[in-house]
């Protein structure tokens, strides 16, 4: 279970504090999923890098499974990133010189050595999301819905409880878009994970789930 209450989160800005979150509340059932959308500047990143770990909020609290990540010390909030969420980006923030299936072992190497249940894993994932025979391509000898793909394998390496994903989709062609956001919303379903997509495709937002809509740092109700 997610639980948000109350998010709020102010920048510094040069005329004060730039307030970007006002109080946004929410709560997501184990292996639900849900769409935000909104206007550029509303806040949809900035929510889901508090949610992930990565931002603390200025106000307000995050639970995942009633554990507040925040709560923790810089190593066990590294961990919670690491073995609780997953991160898939618009851009797909793969490593050059890796290949697809080491850049899909990637989160599991913050525990040192892979184990061998592991690699296995991560080349089931790439035959999963269609690139069984693309396993020892590098990332600059894939198509851009080739590497979104791997980078929706990564993310659910290690089934983390909550699949993140900033505009996953933003830079590819509408069905490369679609073909990619069902194979996210498949293999999250797999893994029991709960999945949050941040997207301006209404499309996109459709085959994900419940939708709601951030405006001025507020959940639309
Ligand atoms: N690290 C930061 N420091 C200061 N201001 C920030 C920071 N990150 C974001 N902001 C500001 O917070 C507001 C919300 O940004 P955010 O990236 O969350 O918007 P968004 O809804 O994801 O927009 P987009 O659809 O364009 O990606 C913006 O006005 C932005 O300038
Ligand atoms: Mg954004």
């Amino acid at each position: 279970m997610l639980h948000l209450d109350r998010i709020t989160k102010d920048y510094p800005g040069a005329d004060g504090p730039v307030h970007v979150l006002d109080g946004v509340t929410l709560s997501l059932p184990p292996g639900g999923r849900l769409a935000i959308m909104g206007p550029s500047g509303s806040g949809k990143s900035t929510l889901l890098s508090i949610v992930g770990g990565l931002e603390p909020p200025t106000e307000g609290r995050v639970t995942l499974d009633g554990v507040d990540p925040y709560a923790a010390d810089a190593t066990a909030l590294a961990a919670f990133r690491n073995r609780r969420i997953g991160f898939v980006f618009q851009d797909h923030h793969l490593l050059d010189g890796c290949t697809a299936l080491d850049n899909v072992l990637v989160p599991a190497l913050a525990s040192g050595r892979v184990p061998i249940d592991l690699v296995a894993r991560g080349s089931r994932l790439l035959e999963r999301v269609g690139l069984a025979d693309r396993i020892t391509h590098l990332p600059g000898e894939l198509s851009g819905g080739e590497r979104q793909r791997v980078a929706v394998a990564r993310a659910l390496l290690l089934s983390p409880r909550l699949v993140l994903a900033d505009e996953p989709t933003g830079q590819l062609d509408s069905r490369t878009a679609g073909d990619v956001a069902a194979l996210m919303v498949e293999l999250v379903a797999e893994s029991g994970s709960m999945l949050v997509v941040v997207t301006h495709d209404d499309a996109i937002a459709d085959r994900v789930g419940d939708i709601r809509r951030l405006r001025d740092g507020r959940l639309e109700p």
